[in-house]
Formats: structure tokens, sequence, C-alpha cells
């Protein structure tokens, strides 16, 4: 038997558990046809970890992620705990500490719209015929979220709001050569977003990307206004490649790749911090999509985001490509027979409609 990898699975909110159960049954099947061991340390987070132990990212959760190789995540939040004090709600005392905790500074976001699916896009389908493949590149610890000052206090008699944008150029040196990396793997073409027609930050942006990509002369840059990168996404996303973003900039627009490949319930995400060497990474895997607490409990949430984050895990933390490709071909074949759970069901002719476990047994069933 080989030596069990061990991950910690965090479930968290809404339909995190229940999207969950369907990506460790693929990941069990994983494991018998390849011969693996998988150690799953499963612990709440989230809202649930605030209700059971009041903190939303409590220390025995922490010390099972570093034992760890990888963060199988599910999704937090959800209107429960929306009233809280802000370091203990869920996204805030939870999610942004794991990434800062974890240096997990690469945030790899692919927005991927399966020919079979362009119909479920907002998107005019003469515009996305074929399908599209975006890859997100955000940068996940720096920017606005993190930068400090960070306050509302009172000046001159009345409330402001403090928060600060700022980046040191090695942290968007980091990022640009993993936007370039990745693009050598695919389409080898970088877009970088930026407002370096307003911010400072956006001109230190523009230098640096630029200066990185003498290094990759086989990869294309062009660079784009924000808000003019926010325009070209829906009118002509089957442009883009690789698209690099800061932290905020790359929330914003990752949600709208996200949107125009038909649905959220479709996008993994993988959260990488430095290289541990081979091409491995200590990584948290998580869908795009966020908790659905309106969906919650239904058995209809669509298990796609959960699974993929699964086989990017496969990939990133534990270098198994090949059983990583496995599982995205699965999906891909249950999507072309016509399998949709209620966020990518149109009712055209060959669509059966179908639940979480329905979808996940559909997937397990195709992996060879
Ligand atoms: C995301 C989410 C988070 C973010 C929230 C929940 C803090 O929107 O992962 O995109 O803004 O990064
Ligand atoms: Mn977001």
């Amino acid at each position: 038997m080989s030596k069990a990898l061990p991950i910690a699975v965090l479930a968290g909110d809404g339909i995190g558990p229940e999207v969950m159960i369907e990506a460790r049954k693929v990941l069990d099947r994983i494991a018998e046809i390849y011969g693996l061991t998988f150690s799953f340390d499963e612990k709440l987070v989230g809202g649930a970890a605030y209700d059971a132990h009041g903190h939303p990212l409590p220390p025995e959760t922490i010390a099972a992620c570093e034992a760890a190789e990888a963060i199988l995540f599910g999704s937090v939040g959800g209107p429960k705990w929306e009233s809280l004090p802000a370091d203990l709600q869920p996204e805030r005392g939870a999610l942004l500490p794991l990434r800062k905790h974890f240096g997990l500074f690469a945030n790899l976001r692919p927005a991927v719209c399966f020919p079979a699916l362009t119909h479920a896009s907002p998107v005019k389908e003469d515009r996305i015929a074929g399908g599209f493949d975006v890859l997100c590149v955000r940068e996940l610890t720096g920017g606005l979220y993190f930068g400090q000052p960070k306050s509302i206090e009172v000046r001159d008699g009345e409330k402001v709001a403090i928060d600060t944008m700022i980046y040191k150029q090695s942290e968007i040196e980091r990022i640009a050569h993993v936007a370039f990396a990745a693009a050598r793997e695919r389409g080898k073409k970088v877009t970088s977003i930026d407002k370096a027609n307003v911010l400072q930050n956006g001109i230190l942006w523009r230098q640096t990307v630029t200066a990185v990509a003498a290094e990759y002369p086989d990869v294309t840059l062009d660079h784009l206004y924000v808000d003019n990168a926010a325009m070209q996404l829906i009118a002509r996303p089957k442009q883009f490649d690789v698209v690099l973003a800061e932290n905020l900039f790359g929330d914003i627009l990752s949600d709208e790749m996200a949107m125009i490949t038909g649905s959220l319930g479709m996008l993994a995400s993988a959260s990488l911090g430095q290289s541990k060497g081979g091409g491995l990474y200590f990584g948290l895997f998580e869908p795009s999509g966020g908790s659905a607490p309106d969906i919650a409990g239904q058995g209809i949430a669509n298990p796609i985001a959960q699974i993929l984050s699964a086989a990017m895990m496969l990939r990133f933390s534990f270098g198994l490509h090949e059983a990583a490709a496995a599982i995205n071909a699965a999906v891909k074949s249950v999507i072309d027979v016509g399998f949709r759970t209620g966020d990518i069901y149109t009712g055209d002719e060959g669509q059966q409609k179908v639940g979480t476990a329905a979808m996940g047994d559909a997937i397990v069933a195709r992996i060879k």
C-alpha cells in the first residue's frame, strides 16, 4: 500500500457539506483505480465552526491543515453569521486568515465554458461558439484585502473608512511568474489587468509585469484597464487566455468570468503558495461559487465545482496529473451525455435533470 496522502477536508457551510460528499466519492474511486490511499481529516470551518466552537477558524482546524499537504475546502458563510463582529464572520475570520496563514498568494480560477453549455451562458451564443477557456490568475494575499491601515474612524467629526492598496514589487513579480508559466502551458497569452491611468499601484503593476514578460519571449503580453477588461470579457471572451489581476480586480473579474461560462456551480479554484519543488504546492482548493444558502440542504446543488477542485488538488499538491485528467474527462463526459443539475438545465432535448448525488454518481461511474 502506498503512503497515505494527507488532506484536510473543510466542508464548511451551506452547500459545502453536500457537494463535498460527492468530491469524496470521486476521490475514493480514484484511490481504487490508481492504488492510492488518501487520509482525510475532516474539520469544521466558517459558520459551522463558530456554532460549535465560538470561532470560524478554531486552532484544531488550523492544526489539521498544517499537518496536511492540501486543504479541500467547501464554502463558508451565510445570513446566519452576517451580523457577527467582522473577525468572527466566516469569510473574514476563516477564509482570509487561511489564505494569509499559508501564504496562498496565487489563486487560479479556470473559467471553462464547455461547448455543450454555451446556451446556458448569458452571453450571446455566436460570441462563444465552441466554448472558451480562460484562466484567471488572481493575486490573493495583497492589495486592498490586507493592506494596512484598515479602519473606520472619526475624522473632523465624521466617520471615515480607510483601506490601503499596497503592493510590493516582489509580490507583483511572483504572481506574474505564475501567470506566464501557466500561459506557456496553454494559449501563450497573458492579459494583465490594472488601472494604470489612475492608481499608483497600476503603474507599478504594469512596469513590473512588463519586466517579468521579458523572461517569457514565447508568451504575448497585453495590458487592459480593468473597466475595459470587464467590458471585453462579455463582448469577446474568446480573445483571452490567461488573465492576470491583483486581488480585488481578480475577485470581481473572476465572478464575471464564472457567470459567462453558464454557471458558478462549474468553477473550481486553486490557491497556491510557493512551490515545494517538483511542481508541487501546498494549496487550498475550493469551488468559486460560494455557500449558496438559498439552495443548501435540498440536494440540488451542482457538485462539479467541488469535484473539479479535487482534481486541481490532485494535480498541484500531489502531482497526480493522470488522475486529475481522468476526473476532468469524466465531468466532460457527463455533460456531453446530458446530465444537468438545475443551474445548467435549459430543458433542451437530451438533457436529464439530476440532483447533487446523482450527478456525483454519474461522474464516478465514468472515471476510467
Ligand atoms: C472569493 C470570495 C472571497 C474573496 C470572499 C468570500 C472573502 O468572494 O473567494 O472570491 O473576496 O476573496
Ligand atoms: Mn469573489
